[in-house]
């Protein structure tokens, strides 16, 4: 097998499958050997080059020009015509929102819509996250044992983003029923006969975030992220679309929830696979932002993502023609020895762990960053204050096969009742 540029392909490349349950166990690992030896690869499978190392991908992100975001929410598995005649039966119309959006569309309209991601605008929402997380937790923590997963960091950040964005109470859950389809939609390899199920799932999400939509414009004064670009679009509707907000009505909700959801399972898990890490942690909680940061570097919950070449250029050394589909395995850039020292370490002091890419960097960066940051953090403060006794139980982690979103299934964690510390300090 060749390249597209005509090179022969390297045995590991042609086996190359992110699909495959390896890479979704630990896609650095997975693709330690390219890191160390084939930094830049062509997949045939999958028919995207595939970037592995820091500077390279790196580079890949300061020029959001010659490497264009816009494939970014693209299917990576093709679907059939039944399942896209089922899509277009509904008006799926899926478009550019921010993240999958090119210059000189882009920039104009992250600067319209930032305010609402400023820390102070965010402050607002603290509360919020504290109850919502003490909530959770009181219903689970005489039990001694609990699926973190599915009792608590698969709700609450939906909660939070349903909130963030401003969706009416009374239509939060339809939408929680709906938003899991698109992630396999768009970063998943449905079989043929799933793929039918998912574009109705999809379809309807479509449909219903345009309901929730018309809703907002009738009261775009209510709080919500997507009222502030409602009333945005008054002043700029060249700027801020009707069909950017519809679009970003439903690609919003996932691009918040489940990214946040998967970053806090990967950390739990991480950390209480580190006994002695998580003992530190619960005798200094000032460690938690930091903590947050290198599970994010060493365990985030993107691990690839996508840009296209739109003309001809070279990186590392590589000829990339224009039309090339780029896969760039941030997760694997976060474990490069060439800028993380002992790069497999886990190690909460790293001084320079928030350099991870799992945000992305440069101009599209992540927006929500420091909403997610907030998140993870008053998760960690609360769980070790309240079960800094807790350890994982036995299990195998499961995930959803994709190639760029990545949590566990299921977090099983355990712990002792009766030595929970608010009973010896109510
Ligand atoms: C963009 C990851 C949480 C909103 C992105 C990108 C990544 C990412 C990889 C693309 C960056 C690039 O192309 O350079 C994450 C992770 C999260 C998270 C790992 C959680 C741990 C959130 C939250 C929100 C959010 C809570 C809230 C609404 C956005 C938006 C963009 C974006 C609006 C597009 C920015 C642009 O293109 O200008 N995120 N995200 N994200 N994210 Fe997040």
């Amino acid at each position: 097998e060749r390249t597209p540029t005509g090179c022969p392909v390297s045995q590991r490349a042609a086996g190359f499958d992110p699909f495959e349950d390896g890479y979704q166990q630990d896609p650095p690992e997975y693709v330690r050997w390219a890191r160390e030896q084939e930094p830049i690869f062509f997949s045939p499978k999958l028919g995207y080059w595939v970037l592995t190392r820091y500077e390279d991908i790196k580079a890949v992100f300061r020029d959001n020009i010659t490497f264009s975001p816009s494939i970014a929410l693209e299917k990576i598995t093709p679907t059939g015509e039944e399942a896209n005649a089922v899509l277009a039966s509904y008006g799926f119309a899926l478009n550019r929102t921010l993240v999958n959006e090119d210059e000189p569309a882009h920039m104009p309209r992250r600067r319209a819509l930032m305010d609402p991601f400023t820390p102070e605008a965010l402050k607002h929402h603290e509360p919020m996250v504290r109850e919502l997380a003490r909530e959770y937790v009181d219903r689970f923590i005489d039990d001694g044992r609990a699926d973190l997963v599915d009792q608590m960091l698969w709700e609450i950040p939906l909660t939070v983003a349903l909130h963030f964005l401003g969706v009416p109470e009374e239509d939060m859950d339809t939408l929680r029923k709906y938003s899991i389809a698109h992630t396999v939609n768009t970063w998943g390899r449905p079989r043929p006969e799933e793929q039918v199920a998912v574009a109705h799932a999809v379809g309807n999400f479509w449909q219903y975030a345009g309901k929730v939509l018309d809703k907002m414009r009738q009261d775009p004064d209510a709080p919500g992220w997507m009222q502030y670009g409602i009333r945005k679009q008054m002043q700029h509707p060249e700027v801020v679309t009707d069909s950017y907000l519809h679009s970003m009505m439903m690609a919003g909700i996932v691009a918040a929830h489940e990214t946040t959801a998967n970053a806090t399972a990967n950390a739990v898990k991480l950390l209480l696979q580190h006994p002695q890490v998580w003992r530190e942690l619960c005798e200094d909680p000032g460690l938690i932002p930091n903590a947050v940061e290198e599970c994010l570097r060493h365990n985030g919950s993107v691990a690839a993502w996508r840009r296209m070449v739109t003309k001809d250029t070279q990186v590392g050394g590589v000829d990339l023609p224009a039309g090339s589909r780029l896969l760039i395995v941030t997760s694997s850039a976060n474990h490069d020895e060439g800028h993380f020292s002992d790069a497999d370490l886990f190690d909460i002091r790293r001084d320079n762990a928030s350099d991870h890419l799992t945000f992305g960097y440069g101009s599209h960066q992540c927006m929500g960053k420091n909403l997610a940051r907030m998140e993870m953090q008053i998760f960690l403060e609360e769980f070790t204050r309240r079960l800094p006794h807790m350890r994982l139980s036995e299990q195998r982690f499961t995930y959803v096969p994709n190639t760029s979103f990545r949590g566990p299934e299921h977090l099983w964690a355990e712990w002792d009742p009766a030595t929970n510390p608010e009973r010896a300090n109510p």
